[in-house]
């Protein structure tokens, strides 16, 4: 009998995220096999330069032997402990101090979760038993970005504003609101700095204003806008989205899933700018996408408030199985020394100029309108007339035929849909992986011109 190959199986069983499921039917999966630095290798024998860091993940780069060692031995000593019952473990208790210590000052409590979207989902929860608790029991309305990613569980989907994440979902759900995000090179009110921070003040204002101001429960954003297309605000935003919703009474979550742990540059997006939120989320770059692992920073008045809310004795009722879990707090804690005394943190930082040169050095080619850059989170945006800033049509599929082309050429990053090519290299690239980086995208720029299809959109 023959047997069906890897790829059949994926296509006839394995339900895959965010792609359209008759396509990938059709297509069929890449099957990465192995990783090292920001090497992968496919189950073809293809070589190629990850730009994209797994899913904006892998920070410090594939194969670290001492990651696995440290999962490994703390699978052998306990592979799982709960939270539940007042249990714990070392890795969690000690992962969570140390998180305390180097996030920032307003944030004292964590709460592990296994990924982004969860984390989302229980600073949801979290804002919602506070505001009951304090007594603000008509603050009920969540208000976040156009653009936004904030996940994909059944709440969080409708505080991410993209798409193809609400339709046939039914969300955003009546509670969730959302503003226009600054996006400098879109901007209805041009580029100036102070502009596009002025209006995304006003918006927040006139949007709280019109649901009534004491019916606001919070306001979620990500320091730079990743999923959305790596929307980079002016530098004093955050801040002044943090000191407006102080102004206005109403909860700051700083969403830092991706901008956490080295891809901005620091730690956290909000060192950057002395922001202290009143929850961080944050995954992703806390193991290296090693292991699942997330969470919920909390400022010390929530979780007092949230406390002494509580009748006597009565249960919080939120929790996971997982939550805490001891082999990815392990992987963590290892994850987070290699980023402060491994230097990978320090070569994000040495290494960012290069990347940002690259990228708009790439200005002058005929297909990019734009090139932004915060650390080492990055895009290009495609367009077809650059003094209009028009798009390319829809029709033309460009970014399926760029990732295609890259791909070839060795090169993976992620083409969204606005024929925006995001880039997060890992914090561990030296000065080979951006010569390659910019050689292999600049070749596949090149190709993609060559294509007529394209070339005749092309002003
Ligand atoms: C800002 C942000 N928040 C939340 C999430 C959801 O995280 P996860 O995919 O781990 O559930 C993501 C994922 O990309 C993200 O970028």
């Amino acid at each position: 009998m023959i047997q069906p190959s890897l790829k059949d199986l994926d296509r006839k069983h394995l339900v895959h995220p965010v792609v359209n499921f008759r396509e990938h039917e059709k297509r069929g999966p890449t099957v990465l096999e192995s990783g090292r630095g920001a090497y992968l290798r496919d189950s073809d024998g293809n070589e190629l330069l990850d730009a994209f860091s797994g899913l904006w993940c892998v920070n410090v780069g594939y194969g670290h032997e001492s990651i696995v060692r440290a999962a490994a031995e703390q699978m052998a000593r306990l592979p799982y402990a709960t939270g539940y019952f007042h249990f714990s473990s070392e890795p969690a208790i000690r992962l969570a101090a140390r998180l305390v210590e180097v996030a920032p000052r307003s944030l004292q409590r964590v709460y592990f979760t296994l990924g982004g979207s969860d984390a989302v989902d229980s600073a949801v929860r979290y804002i919602v038993h506070y505001q009951n608790a304090r007594g603000a029991t008509e603050r009920k309305q969540f208000i976040a970005l156009d653009r936004g990613y904030h996940g994909s569980s059944a709440t969080g989907s409708g505080l991410t504003a993209l798409a193809a994440f609400h339709r046939y979902f039914d969300v955003p759900r009546p509670n969730q609101h959302h503003i226009p995000c600054p996006y400098p090179y879109r901007s209805p009110v041009g580029s100036d700095p102070q502009a596009i921070i002025s209006a995304s003040v006003a918006a927040l204002r006139a949007k709280v204003h019109e649901i009534g101001p004491e019916r606001v429960a919070a306001f979620f954003c990500e320091p730079v806008l990743g999923s959305g297309g790596v929307i980079v605000p002016p530098r004093g935003w955050l801040k002044a989205m943090s000191d407006t919703c102080r102004e206005l009474g109403i909860v700051f979550v700083v969403d830092e899933v991706i901008t956490g742990f080295g891809r901005t540059g620091p730690l956290f997006a909000c060192e950057a700018e002395n922001v202290e939120p009143d929850l961080m989320t944050v995954a992703k770059g806390l193991t290296a996408g090693y292991l699942p692992m997330g969470a919920v920073l909390m400022s010390e008045a929530i979780y007092e408030t949230i406390a002494d809310g509580a009748t006597e004795g009565a249960l919080i009722g939120h929790g996971q199985t997982y939550s805490g879990h001891p082999v990815s707090a392990a992987v963590a804690l290892e994850v987070l020394r290699l980023y402060h005394e491994g230097g990978l943190l320090a070569n994000g930082i040495a290494q960012a100029p290069r990347f940002e040169e690259g990228l708009q050095s790439l200005l002058r080619h005929p297909l990019v309108g734009d090139a932004r850059q915060r650390g080492l989170l990055g895009a290009l945006e495609l367009v077809a007339d650059k003094a209009s800033r028009r798009r390319f049509a829809p029709a033309l599929r460009l970014s399926e035929r760029v990732t295609r082309t890259a791909y070839r050429n060795g090169l993976i990053f992620r083409a969204f849909g606005d024929n925006v090519l995001g880039f997060a290299p890992a914090l561990c690239y030296g000065q080979r992986e951006y010569e390659l980086l910019f050689e292999r995208l600049e070749l596949t720029l090149d190709q993609l011109l060559a294509d007529p299809e394209v070339r005749a959109e092309v002003v």
